[in-house]
């Protein structure tokens, strides 16, 4: 019995994430950010660095260069270009796109890297 309420709350889920794709992308990548990235990085602008780099104003930005922030030599000389692609290979595992980055946390799964990609992309 129980098994079966949580298998119908799963189909409801489901549904109510595909019927309102964007809604349910920018909450969770906000939600998701604030779970696993927050606690490193601000995303406010003028906000000082902490652990990680600020990422406000990323879209476009070139990888290194928030003003403050001591990086590895390895991402600063990177010469990456931040955005959508950019990013969702770089979160899905950091050390293999930059080999001697600092920044190791990745977002195994794809659903989850595309809503904090947006969110980092978009501030929604
Ligand atoms: C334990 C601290 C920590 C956590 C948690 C963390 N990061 Fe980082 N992040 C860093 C550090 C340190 C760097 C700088 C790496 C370097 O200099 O090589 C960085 C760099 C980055 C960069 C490159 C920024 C730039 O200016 O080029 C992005 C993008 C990034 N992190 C995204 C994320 C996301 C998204 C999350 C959450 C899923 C996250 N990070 C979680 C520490 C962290």
């Amino acid at each position: 019995m129980r098994m079966k309420i949580m298998a119908s709350m799963a189909v409801l889920g489901i549904a109510t994430v595909s019927a309102t794709p964007a809604l349910a992308n920018s909450s969770n990548g906000e939600t998701l950010f604030k779970q696993r990235c927050q606690m490193c990085h601000t995303n406010k602008p003028g906000a000082r660095s902490g652990a990680g780099p600020n990422l406000s104003g990323l879209s476009g930005r070139t990888a290194g260069t928030s003003e403050g922030f001591r990086y590895s030599k390895k991402l600063a000389a990177s010469g990456i270009k931040w955005n959508q692609k950019t990013l969702n290979k770089f979160l899905t595992s950091p050390n293999k796109m930059v080999p001697g980055t600092r920044m190791v946390v990745s977002i195994p799964n794809e659903e989850q890297r595309k809503a904090v990609v947006h969110y980092l992309l978009t501030g929604k």
